[in-house]
């Protein structure tokens, strides 16, 4: 069980370490001050938020700030996905210049994944780079995309296309933020805990399966799920390799948020991906199909979706897997598991496999 005071992880990268650290009551951000001074912050610093984080969780960031004397900015971006792009990165450069932003100011990123990847792509380019600091308020967020360092916005040709690696001086995660997060939000972020299980953390995932009550008992398998993704990032910084596994369900997976005009959110696709993922392992003789029942069952009872929508065409799917940049020179890049916390990166996958696939995994 975790303490008030929470959790600590340590994430290792080829610029140093840094530090997660996970429980109740963190935005009070007492860290912040060592931290500070270990780049020798400037007083003047910038909180990146968007108006419905603001209003829930904002003031308590900034009293904290200004409790232990920095001069928050306070820059807000429109809420939602189609504002993760480099227009919004220009309106904030703009802020932080009329702010006085400084080569030492701190730019805080306060929200989920959106927040965390435009703020960061900010910080990594603003005067070349200055410190980052996540303090990210989903569960997708803590679970995944404060960790590892990649940041970055969406071009219209697609997703994540635009970005940088920047690490962050640290990753704050204050669980009291999840109480205000909408169900299915959360059910997205499980997805990704679930995800982090099947890549490399079996005892995770059958945490997952004999609980009932994820959302209460978040701090009993959050740090799990969370040091799946601190480990593979250590290992593969800039994923050359076994970071790949991360992408465990998402070629499937955001395909079909892409084919449905993002109606799937993230994390479904994700879920339906998964299960996408073990059956396309199980056709190609890696596991049996007792795995992805198994998953599937799991993801179910979570309350996410595992099945493809009727409406989103075979064709469309495969064309929008072609166009994801995770694809290497014209083979997609499957990554299947082999058993619960063991998976594979697959380049050789037939057609004729991926169609028989998408079409046997249909509601
Ligand atoms: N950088 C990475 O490694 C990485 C990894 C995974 C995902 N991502 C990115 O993350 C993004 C998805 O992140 P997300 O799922 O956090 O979505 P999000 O940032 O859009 O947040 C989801 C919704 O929840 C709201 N919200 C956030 N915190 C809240 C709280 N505590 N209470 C109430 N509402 C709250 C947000 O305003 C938003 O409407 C995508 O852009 C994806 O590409 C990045
Ligand atoms: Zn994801």
């Amino acid at each position: 069980m975790m303490s008030q005071v929470g959790e600590k992880i340590s994430v290792k990268t080829p610029e140093g370490e840094y530090p997660i650290f996970l429980g109740k009551g963190l935005l009070d951000l007492d860290p912040l001050p060592a931290l500070a001074a270990q780049v020798r912050a400037s007083a003047v610093c910038a909180v990146i938020t968007n108006p419905t984080i603001l209003s829930h969780h904002a003031t308590r960031v900034i009293d904290s700030l200004r409790a232990k004397n920095f001069q928050p900015c306070v820059i807000e971006i429109p809420d939602g996905e189609q504002y993760k792009t480099l227009d919004t990165v220009r309106k904030i450069y703009d802020q932080l210049l009329g702010a006085q932003l400084d080569r030492r100011s701190i730019i805080f990123a306060l929200g989920g994944g959106v927040v965390g990847d435009v703020a960061g792509f900010a910080a990594a380019t603003f005067l070349r780079g200055v410190p980052f600091v996540q303090l990210p308020t989903t569960l997708l967020a803590m679970v995944d995309s404060s960790v590892g360092g990649k940041v970055g916005v969406d071009h219209p040709r697609g997703k994540n296309l635009i970005g940088a690696f920047k690490q962050p001086l640290a990753v704050i995660a204050d669980t009291d933020t999840l109480a205000t997060l909408p169900i299915e939000e959360f059910r997205c972020g499980m997805a990704e805990a679930v995800k982090h299980g099947i890549v490399g953390d079996a005892e995770l995932f059958e945490r997952l399966e004999k609980s009932k009550n994820w959302r209460a008992g978040v701090e009993d398998w959050l740090p799990r799920a969370i040091r799946v993704k601190a480990d593979v990032v250590g290992r593969d910084p800039v994923e050359q390799g076994d970071r790949a596994k991360l992408n465990l369900g998402h070629t499937f997976g955001h395909a079909i948020e892409k084919v449905s005009d993002y109606r799937v959110r993230h994390g479904e696709g994700v879920a339906i991906g998964l299960v996408c993922a073990s059956r396309l392992a199980a056709r190609r003789g890696l596991c049996d199909a007792a795995l992805g029942l198994r998953i599937e069952h799991l993801l179910r009872s979570i309350g996410l979706p595992t099945r493809i929508p009727r409406e989103l065409a075979t064709d469309a799917i495969i064309a929008a897997m072609q166009t994801d940049k995770k694809r290497v020179n014209a083979q997609l890049r499957f990554i299947l598991p082999r058993a619960i916390g063991d998976v594979v990166i697959v380049d050789d996958v037939a057609r004729e496999d991926v169609i028989a696939t998408i079409e046997g995994a249909r509601s």
